[in-house]
């Protein structure tokens, strides 16, 4: 059973799960209705208006994987909620959800001794005019399906998808998921330009590696990629 605890409003479900880690329980869901501060990575914000998106933060102990391999499962899950709801999602190198090639959905893992908080945010009813406030382009459930859609059932789908490619991992590993992200991916082989904080380079991606990093063939020799933008050219 999941233990989900809902609120009207916080300043960010991932900051309220982090500062209360100690407390609460592994698999501990902390879910609210709005976020006054939400967080996006590298420093962003999340535009997080009240009732109509899902924010949650899972609260996961125990763990026997890296943060990175549990936003990649946390993606997965989304894929496979959004699919569905009969959209054709794609996921964009590490773990961005794209439809139509906008964002409908953040993950944004963060770690303390006490264990690690796992936010998802998905785009469930935004109107197009809220959307259109999002500096890069975004899109929702309710922009892509024309229909008003059952933000609750979202949910349950969504942690209930998490929760079975989670206990798949903790009881045989991570090498099954990796391949079905890789094959997500559709990025090997693909010529791309990478934009990182310290460098811009192009080259084709040859492997990702066990740390889920891009390994990329430039034309003075090989790149390792963990954090940056990745766009196929
Ligand atoms: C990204 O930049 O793509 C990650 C965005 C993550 C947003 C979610 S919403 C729930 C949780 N609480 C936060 O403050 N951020 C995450």
């Amino acid at each position: 059973m999941l233990n989900i605890i809902n609120f009207p409003v916080l300043d960010s479900t991932n900051k309220y799960a982090l500062e209360n880690l100690k407390n609460l329980p592994d698999r501990t869901v902390i879910t609210c209705e709005e976020q006054t501060g939400g967080r996006g990575r590298l420093q962003r914000k999340w535009l997080s208006p009240p009732q109509v998106n899902i924010y949650c933060s899972l609260v996961l102990k125990n763990l026997t994987e890296k943060p990175a391999m549990l936003t990649i499962i946390a993606a997965l899950a989304v894929l496979e909620t959004l699919r569905k709801y009969n959209l054709a999602p794609q996921l964009k190198w590490p773990n961005d959800v794209l439809v139509g090639g906008k964002k409908i959905c953040g993950i944004l893992a963060e770690t303390k001794p006490d264990g690690l908080v796992l936010g998802i945010g998905v785009n469930v009813n935004t109107p197009p005019e809220i959307l259109q406030q999002i500096e890069k382009p975004a899109t929702s459930l309710l922009a892509e399906t024309g229909q008003i859609v059952n933000k609750p059932k979202v949910l349950t789908e969504l942690l209930e998808s998490f929760f079975v490619f989670y206990d798949h991992v903790l009881s045989r590993g991570f090498a099954y998921i990796a391949q079905i992200w890789q094959n997500e991916l559709q990025i090997i082989d693909k010529k791309v330009r990478v934009k990182t904080v310290q460098k811009e380079f192009e080259g084709t991606v040859s492997q990702i590696d066990a740390d889920g990093a891009l390994i990329i063939q430039t034309l003075t020799g090989l790149e390792k990629v963990l954090a940056g933008d990745v766009y196929v050219v």
